[in-house]
């Protein structure tokens, strides 16, 4: 092994043993609220919740004692990018997590000169941990990930992300393409969820005009090295602002990038 796999090696693990511990944080906190319903918002549809923000700060601080050279950005407290930098979701699915849905994970990316090179997933309501190390496979609780075989989408089952940050006009017609070749369309409410879900067969594909790098970075990866196809996702300007993202099985890549196409 050399020095730099030490490295990666080191921060995939630590980043596996984090989001566990941030899953159980979650998981009580949502247990803890009961049927009390207190709901806070950033703006239409974006949910805010003090869990997030504690949920992050735990991450930071664990971070930062085994890898203080490295930067921090969080959905809830931003950060800042230098070349070695973690990208995290304390929660993504916040919206189900806020209503009581237990459909929701923990998302931590680690990029090195803006590629990931570690991605980790924890959903603490079912005990998933899905984890990929650039070149190492994915994984899911310890056992090997492999995309689905489907190559029609007539069979094809596919999640299409939206947001209020892109005009519903755009999804809709998206929709309704997807629906004319024949594809079940669906949506739940975390973005970083349904890109694992392909990694591990579930479904056979996630598109989203536009999601953010916290919320789809770390899942892409899972979906590259389960021997999926996605689109050229974490860009430069991408970290800062989001892009569009498209995963799936390999045979569906042409179709679905013209369904996207606006
Ligand atoms: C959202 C979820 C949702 C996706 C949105 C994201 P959040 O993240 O992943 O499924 O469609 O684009 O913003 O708000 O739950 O962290």
């Amino acid at each position: 092994m050399t020095d730099v796999d030490v490295q990666l090696t080191h921060r995939y693990l630590a980043a596996c043993a984090i989001a566990r511990e941030a899953g159980r944080l979650i998981r009580l906190r949502f247990e803890q609220r009961g049927d009390a319903l207190t709901l806070k918002f950033k703006g239409p549809q974006d949910y805010l919740t003090e869990t997030d923000a504690e949920v992050e700060r735990l991450i930071a601080a664990r971070l930062a004692e085994s890898f203080p050279d490295d930067d921090f950005f969080g959905e809830e407290g931003g950060g800042s990018f230098g070349r070695d930098v973690w990208i995290v979701d304390p929660i993504d699915g916040t919206a189900d997590f806020a209503r009581g849905v237990p459909y929701f994970c923990v998302s931590i990316a680690f990029v090195r000169d803006g590629r990931t090179e570690v991605g980790v997933l924890y959903d603490p309501m079912h005990d998933e941990l899905f984890a990929a190390q650039r070149g190492g496979g994915a994984t899911l609780n310890g056992a090997s990930l492999k995309v689905s075989p489907i190559t029609d989408i007539r069979e094809a089952v596919v999640e299409l992300g939206w947001s209020s940050r892109v005009p519903f006009e755009g999804y809709a017609a998206v929709h309704a393409r997807l629906h004319a070749l024949g594809a079940g369309v669906k949506r739940r409410g975390s973005g970083a969820l349904g890109i694992a879900n392909v990694a591990m067969g579930r479904q056979d594909a996630y598109c989203e005009l536009h999601i953010n790098a916290w919320d789809a970075a770390a899942a892409v990866l899972l979906v590259e090295e389960a021997g999926g196809w996605a689109s050229d996702f974490l860009t430069p300007e991408c970290l800062q602002h989001g892009n569009r993202v498209i995963v799936c099985t390999p045979a569906l890549r042409e179709q679905l990038e013209r369904a996207m196409d606006l």
